[in-house]
């Protein structure tokens, strides 16, 4: 039922306005032909007004791109999603995360039986874990929280409670570990005490090499100093709590799985969230990305903002051949936002197989990377302004700042829209050297203000995204085999890094092992 975007009728048809006049679409002169651009290629959606007209399209192209969304069925397979159909095909799971942020007692779309008694689960275990966040918050014993995850068990809490530090609870640290060099969990167990700790060991499958590791660890210490009652200090998030158990830990709070890990922050792994920023503050977390949902389930697709940025995201991939996307958060607090968009985008659609399995013929996942603005203007945007390779930028701003300091925050939003408008408008310049070419694409994503709310709101719409340039492209956005070859090979060459055997290597992986056994 659903089509790839490269076997719609409207891909040829693409192709020919890209090679007619695609290619040399010059923005300056789109903006002085057509006076209405900013206000057709801008929106607003809940929480998030995005401006698209400095991007590299004009609207026929937008027209035929919205056609071609038709044609491959993407509502359908929307709607399939949100109804909780199986379409996570290479695993056999629902795709509901969605149903996370679902307020208790909303009507449910499509065939809703199954649903509802999944969104029982949902809501009852909300009510105990926050109930948990909030015993964890009053309990002044408590100083430290860490949290113990890698990959989506550790990018969206960690990302989240940087944003949020403004809500944040006085006299709560939190800490995150994530990676199996113990340099991570030592540095930080050098501050601790056992008796004012909590440890949240975030796993989905609890079978992660990584978090096992450091939870072994954080178990020896903890009894090393001399720490008693692990039912306290101790608390697992995942959809394995008998494995949890094993491991003598008694608190748990379950997920389940329809919840991809990179799309977990919204269930038992947001509990370091929670406790940051309190029930309250969660739910309005939630609430914001609900509303974004509701947005991409019923707004008409010319102003369906997720298919509005993920059409772009296919225009640029597959016509222009951009290779990647540079974020650049223009708030201090969204430094982390860079690394997990990185794994939301590269991990859901950096596939080279259909869902049938068969190879795909055209480009999948650009590369995402950035950092907040304006310390990238003095890093890299030297090659957004003037390097041989075109790179779309995404500048994420926020008009009310989150401090009283005079001046900075004017400073800040005029960096954003200069770096914005230099991309765009360039510089004749004197020599070479000089020249600023400009007709530079960028997205500039606006949040009035950076609260729980706006902060699920603009996740939720980076999901959806994500969702409908992976659907365009007929990938399953909800696996990630990738990441299982290097995981097998890394336990055999533990082996070997101890015995030494090097049989059966290639000649660099065994040059290396050797390399690392000498003085061993
Ligand atoms: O290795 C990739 C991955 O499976 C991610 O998809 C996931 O977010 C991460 O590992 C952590 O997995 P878990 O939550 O099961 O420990």
């Amino acid at each position: 039922m659903s089509l790839r975007c490269d076997h719609t009728p409207q891909w040829p048809q693409l192709q020919a306005a890209f090679s007619a006049q695609g290619r040399a679409l010059d923005l300056r002169q789109a903006f002085a032909q057509d006076h209405q651009r900013f206000a057709h290629f801008s929106q607003s959606a809940p929480h998030v007004f995005a401006d698209l007209s400095k991007n590299l399209w004009d609207r026929s192209t937008e027209a035929l791109l919205l056609d071609m969304a038709q044609a491959t069925g993407l509502a359908q397979h929307r709607d399939a999603m949100l109804g909780g159909q199986p379409i996570n095909s290479t695993e056999g799971r629902a795709v509901l995360h969605t149903l996370l942020r679902r307020p208790a007692g909303l009507s449910l779309p499509g065939d809703s039986s199954s649903l509802a008694g999944h969104l029982a689960d949902v809501h009852a275990t909300l009510d105990a874990m926050l109930a948990y966040a909030d015993t964890v918050r009053a309990d002044d014993a408590i100083t430290d929280i860490v949290n113990i995850g890698i990959g989506g068990s550790d990018l969206g809490p960690h990302m989240a409670v940087l944003a949020l530090e403004q809500f944040r609870a006085h006299g709560k640290r939190l800490h995150f570990v994530s990676n199996v060099d113990g340099h991570e969990l030592y540095t930080a167990l050098q501050s601790l005490r056992p008796q004012n700790t909590l440890f949240l060991i975030a796993s989905k499958t609890f079978t992660t090499a990584e978090t096992m590791t450091n939870a072994a660890s954080a178990l020896a210490w903890f009894e090393q100093q001399g720490g008693r009652d692990v039912g306290r200090h101790f608390a697992a998030l995942t959809t394995n709590v008998e494995a949890a158990r094993a491991l003598g830990i008694t608190t748990t709070f379950g997920f389940w799985d329809w919840v991809g890990g990179r799309y977990s922050l919204w269930s038992a792994i947001g509990l370091p969230v929670a406790i940051a920023i309190g029930s309250a503050g969660f739910r309005d977390l939630l609430a914001g990305a609900h509303a974004m949902d509701e947005h991409f389930r019923t707004a008409p697709f010319a102003q369906n903002l997720p298919v509005r940025l993920g059409l772009l995201d296919v225009w640029y991939r597959n016509f222009h051949g951009f290779t990647s996307r540079c974020i650049a958060p223009y708030h201090a607090a969204l430094r982390r936002l860079p690394a997990y968009l990185q794994q939301l985008e590269m991990e859901s659609n950096g596939k080279r197989v259909a869902r049938d399995g068969t190879p795909l013929a055209l480009a999948t996942s650009p590369v995402l990377w950035g950092e907040p603005g304006t310390n990238g203007q003095h890093a890299f945007f030297q090659m957004l302004h003037q390097g041989t390779d075109v790179l779309p930028l995404e500048l994420i701003a926020v008009r009310q700042a989150t401090h009283p300091l005079k001046g900075h925050h004017e400073k800040l939003l005029a960096n954003a829209l200069a770096q914005a408008q230099a991309l765009m408008v360039g510089k004749e310049g004197e020599d070479g050297h000089r020249h600023f070419p400009g007709n530079r694409p960028s997205t500039f994503l606006l949040l009035d203000a950076l609260t729980p709310a706006s902060l699920g709101a603009l996740i939720a719409l980076q999901e959806h995204r994500v969702f409908v340039s992976g659907s365009l492209w007929g990938i399953n956005s909800f696996d990630q085999w990738g990441v299982e070859l290097g995981k097998v090979l890394a336990k055999d060459i533990e082996a070997r890094l101890a015995s030494g055997d090097a049989a059966g290597l290639d000649g660099s992986t065994a040059g290396l092992l050797g390399r690392l056994r000498s003085g061993a």
